[in-house]
């Protein structure tokens, strides 16, 4: 069969390193098959999804049964980040590239994300286990108790404190710090995930200047709403980390551009119309957003930088989301760039599709979308995966998406310099 790709973009298969497909357990927000439908609608081909899963992937074996409850229910290629409790950490001694190359921390917890690693002994030991096999920890760096003068935004109907009280942005501030101090003393390969404020993003960007093997991660939410949106939108725009001001925004988008930020991930994270209804400190943080991270990105770098060349932008595109999450986790070889010899991965791109983005073009299980009202720049037309088409203007391919294997990282790939 032939593609028609005339006038369009030829990219390669998005990778998204950070979604919550919600399985084992939570299929009620969320279940492998709609999620990967909704991942082939936006030109993702591979995801790597989070463990805090209902149990979450704390052994092996529930790595091995995750993998058969998948199999033939995903469009895409996948792959999953390890979890870690305080009391699992010599689970991660017996990782194999195979089952994950990475392992999330969460530094702080909520609704759903209950294994939070909070003694500062164990966070040292996680730290020095990675080191030591080579595993890249990817953390959610938040932290519950820290209040400093920075705080100074009182909550308000629009501010994100209405949501966020008793998570302030010094939280975050003062948990990158802490990841950029255990780097520095344990060497460890560390991906910050939902950066969302200026600060944080100017801390992890300096410590990259200085030779330490950290990178980072911003969302298509964060680039796209400030907290002045949470008067129309309220708790669907409840995330955690919050969604801040503009200022942060801003910061995000050069850090975007000038490549500081190394992946872009969606952080796709659903839950349902009636939990997210809930009165506000009860609404789970979280939204859906694998079908709209490639769309909405393309969309703000088009609005916000209309003078770059369109083949810069998609240049760009295909590192943060294709090339750079391929080299973190292990991917290389196989995805990541339209290279002869490698899976066959690849999107089909209109740039100068217009179009207006509505819940019921949203595949996620509780068909809804922050972005509702908004016109697009730019569409997915066809999405190939492994040479087989799973999404063009017919509908969606088979569900016979692959669990990936991945090479050993070693120290070269955890150096920032070589990703
Ligand atoms: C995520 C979820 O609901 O699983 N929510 C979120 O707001 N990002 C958890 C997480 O990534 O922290
Ligand atoms: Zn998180
Ligand atoms: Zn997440």
């Amino acid at each position: 069969r032939t593609l028609d790709a005339a006038g369009r973009y030829v990219l390669p298969g998005v990778i998204d390193s950070h979604v919550h497909f919600r399985t084992p357990g939570l299929t009620h927000k969320e279940t492998w098959y709609h999620g990967s439908r909704a991942a082939a609608a936006g030109g993702v081909t591979t995801v790597i999804d989070m463990p805090n899963t209902e149990p979450p992937l704390h052994s092996l074996e529930l790595a091995y049964a995750k993998a058969e409850m998948i199999s033939g229910q995903s469009l895409v290629d996948y792959r999953f980040h390890f979890g870690v409790r305080e009391d699992t950490v010599d689970v991660l001694r017996d990782l194999t590239p195979r089952v994950a190359t990475s392992v999330k921390v969460f530094m702080t917890g909520h609704h759903t994300a209950p294994s939070v690693i909070r003694d500062p002994a164990v966070l040292d030991r996680i730290f020095a286990v990675a080191a030591e096999r080579d595993l890249r920890l990817v953390l959610h760096a938040e932290d519950d108790g820290v209040f400093s003068l920075l705080d100074t935004h009182r909550p308000g109907p629009d501010s994100y404190d209405a949501y966020e009280p008793h998570r302030p942005r010094s939280g975050g501030i003062v948990a990158v710090a802490k990841v950029i101090d255990l780097v520095r003393r344990h060497g460890t390969a560390a991906h910050v995930l939902h950066v969302s404020s200026a600060e944080e993003s100017d801390l992890l960007s300096a410590a990259r200047a200085a030779g330490l093997p950290v990178t980072y991660e911003t969302t298509p939410h964060h680039l796209s709403f400030t907290a002045s949106d949470t008067r129309r939108l309220g708790a669907r725009i409840r995330l955690s980390p919050a969604i801040r001001e503009e200022r942060d925004q801003e910061c995000l988008w050069r850090a975007v551009v000038s490549e500081q930020v190394t992946t872009l991930g969606s952080d796709h994270a659903p839950h349902t119309p009636q939990e997210k209804a809930r009165p506000a400190p009860d609404a789970p943080p979280g939204l859906p957003g694998v079908q709209e991270l490639l769309t909405a990105v393309f969309t703000g770098l088009v609005r916000r930088f209309p003078d770059v060349p369109l083949d810069d932008h998609m240049m760009l595109l295909s590192r943060l989301c294709a090339a750079r999450p391929a080299a973190l986790f292990g991917l290389d070889e196989r995805k990541g760039a339209l290279t002869e010899g490698r899976d066959a991965d690849f999107v089909v791109f209109d740039p100068s599709a217009n179009w207006l983005m509505s819940s019921r073009e949203a595949h996620t299980k509780n068909t809804w979308s922050a972005y509702e009202g908004w016109t697009f720049t730019g569409r997915v037309d066809i999405t190939v995966r492994r040479g087989a088409v799973i999404w063009d203007s017919h509908g969606f391919g088979d569900p016979d998406g692959q669990w990936l294997d991945a090479r050993p990282l070693g120290l070269e790939t955890a150096r920032p310099a070589t990703v």
